[in-house]
């Protein structure tokens, strides 16, 4: 594993040039208490979407999902579920569904990661009780949250075994006909998927940059927004840039990226109608 320092700059680029609130944090790097190896695994984190034709070891799906059931729950509901996917049959056709990504059909394994109602639903039915409040956004956000952590959790147990993971949020795309493919019952949806197989070395990732953590980290209340934030966003287009380079990808902007993913609803990919979706898919939502 490559030492703590070379991945901090990794993580941040050259983030340390940059001045005012950027400098302090950039100079705020761990101690040597904080140097453990968990951290230098998550700092070297990066999407993998290349992977070897290998099928995965038995124990690895058994050891993801325990360390995803290790993650924090709200109030130990646990109201999440995951659809081990390895028929590849079925993967091409969630593929399909996920704006055809390659990388889909190429891994021997795709999660899918569901926030799950359902079950707490048939838990109080089988104790002669309502689940009334199942029909809250809140519950929708406590089952989608609950996913979240477990398949961050199962992320960086797959990385600590050497494989490589890429989450697909393009799962939300058809959400409904994901459903009707993965046989869910009303009150469960998939959060996102997540492909995983063990990295091509011909085709390696790389770890990519992230915003200096003075944009991201504020004390006690938040920063009102000022010129160092648009500086050190300046800083970090140019950081994207130079990442992009190095990798041969088209250059642009992380600015102008951002932007875009945000500028009207087309750019959501089709999940401009999930509320509609997410009800039809028996959360009410509210
Ligand atoms: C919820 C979520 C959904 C994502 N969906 C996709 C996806 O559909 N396809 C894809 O190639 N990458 C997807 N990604 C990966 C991100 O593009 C990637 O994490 C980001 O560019 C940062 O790169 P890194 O993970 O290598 O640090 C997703 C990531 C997250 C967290």
């Amino acid at each position: 594993m490559t030492d703590l320092s070379t991945l901090w700059h990794d993580r941040y680029g050259d983030g340390a040039a940059a001045s005012g609130e950027v400098a302090r944090a950039a100079a705020s790097r761990p101690a040597a208490a904080a140097a453990t190896a968990l951290l230098e695994r998550l700092l070297a984190h990066r999407t993998v979407r290349a992977y070897l034709d290998d099928p995965l070891d038995a124990g690895v799906l058994p050891a993801m999902v325990a360390a995803a059931q290790s993650a924090a729950t709200s109030s130990n509901l646990q109201t999440w579920s995951v659809v081990a996917v390895q028929d590849p049959a079925r993967k091409a056709r969630l593929a399909q569904l996920a704006n055809a990504q390659a990388h889909i059909r190429e891994a021997p394994l795709l999660l899918v990661w569901l926030a799950d109602l359902s079950r707490p639903d048939r838990t109080a039915r089988r104790r002669g009780l309502p689940s009334e409040a199942n029909r809250y956004l809140e519950m929708f956000l406590v089952a989608t949250i609950d996913a979240a952590l477990a398949a961050q959790n199962a992320v960086i147990a797959a990385e600590s075994m050497g494989l490589g993971t890429c989450y697909i949020g393009a799962m939300r795309n058809r959400p409904e006909e994901v459903a009707a493919e993965l046989g869910l019952p009303p009150r469960v949806f998939a959060v996102f998927g997540l492909t995983v197989g063990r990295p091509d070395p011909a085709r390696p990732a790389a770890v990519k940059p992230r915003l200096a953590q003075a944009v991201v980290l504020h004390h006690e209340t938040y920063r009102s927004p000022d010129d160092a934030e648009a500086q050190a966003i300046g800083r970090y287009d140019e950081i994207i840039r130079r990442f992009q380079r190095s990798q041969s990808m088209k250059e642009v902007d992380w600015s102008r990226q951002a932007s875009e993913r945000v500028a009207g609803p087309g750019s959501l990919s089709g999940r401009d109608r999930l509320v509609a979706a997410i009800r039809a898919l028996g959360f009410e939502l509210e």
